[in-house]
């Protein structure tokens, strides 16, 4: 079975069939691919992006969703368990998108799943289908994923979408810099695994000395929601927020992406320029997922 639950599994050959076939998607839609086919949406967190990205994109298939309409209206609300939980719903559906506060929750329901598990978040731990979206776009802002200058900016100890992202950075020889707060910084085991790669990086707490430097800009915000108390009242340094003065020494061609949703790290006024890349890496959520899909459902290779 095509579970997707963890950037380590995958390889150039995947990844690289993935973009022909989200290309293909774009040029030419298949509005009835997945007809015939249903997805439970499991989202125990919020989500506009993923949640709604995933199951357009069934649609747009020509296949069909199915979702309680948010976890406290689940039985998971009467003490039942996620394996009960997913163990029933996969016998309803053909895929299951997931997501969960629990580090591993996807990994756990395939332990009880009949069909496919879709990791769409779990705890601090991956996001892979960000990952995957993530790269299309730097594919496409880019024309190349080898050897670029890339810096994670943020929240790096809580964001999913960077352990995800650092995790297959390996593949393509990037250079990485590290930007956080030094109380956010990322998770010694990651910084463990990126040395026994060979990754190249650097830790840093300013954007300004490193960001001419730089091909892509990976802002992440304050990921509150999962602070322990001594952090709580931690507000994002000054020095990091993205602005149009801050990106004057910034190459031509480098591009911000940001997972979204954003709080205060991006000042607005980026949008508008040829730097901002977040809501088109947002958009590209809809057309990667249908090729995950399509690819996870066996009716692309
Ligand atoms: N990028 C992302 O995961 O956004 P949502 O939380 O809105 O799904």
């Amino acid at each position: 079975m095509k579970h997707l639950t963890s950037t380590k599994k995958f390889d150039l050959p995947y990844i690289l069939n993935l973009f022909q076939l989200t290309d293909s998607l774009i040029k030419k839609p298949e509005p009835t691919l997945l007809s015939g086919k249903i997805m439970a949406s499991c989202f125990f967190e919020p989500s506009t992006r993923t949640r709604l990205s995933f199951e357009t994109a069934m649609l747009k298939l020509g296949g069909q969703t199915t979702s309680f309409v948010d976890y406290k209206s689940s039985s998971s609300s009467k003490g039942e368990s996620l394996k009960d939980t997913i163990k029933v719903i996969s016998s309803y559906v053909d895929v299951i998108v997931l997501r969960h506060p629990k580090e591993g929750a996807s990994t756990l329901a395939t332990e009880v799943s009949k069909v496919p598990i879709i990791n769409a978040g779990d705890g601090l731990n991956q996001h892979p289908t960000q990952t995957l979206l993530d790269l299309y776009t730097i594919h496409q802002c880019h024309n190349k994923l080898e050897g670029l200058h890339v810096a994670l900016c943020g929240d790096l100890k809580h964001g999913r979408t960077v352990h995800s992202f650092v995790k297959i950075a390996s593949l393509f020889g990037m250079r990485l810099y590290f930007v956080s707060p030094k109380e956010l910084e990322m998770p010694n085991d990651l910084i463990k695994d990126l040395r026994q790669q060979n990754v190249k990086f650097t830790i840093h707490q300013n954007l300004s000395e490193i960001l001419p430097k730089l091909d892509i800009l990976y802002m992440t915000r304050i990921q509150k929601e999962r602070f322990q108390s001594n952090l709580s009242s931690h507000t994002y340094p000054s020095h990091h927020i993205v602005t149009k003065k801050l990106l004057k020494d910034a190459k031509s061609n480098l591009k911000i992406l940001h997972p979204l949703p954003r709080n205060d790290e991006i000042h607005p006024e980026v949008d508008d320029t040829p730097f901002a890349c977040y809501f088109q890496q947002a958009e590209n959520g809809l057309y990667v997922r249908q090729a995950i899909l399509a690819l996870t459902l066996g009716t692309s290779t």
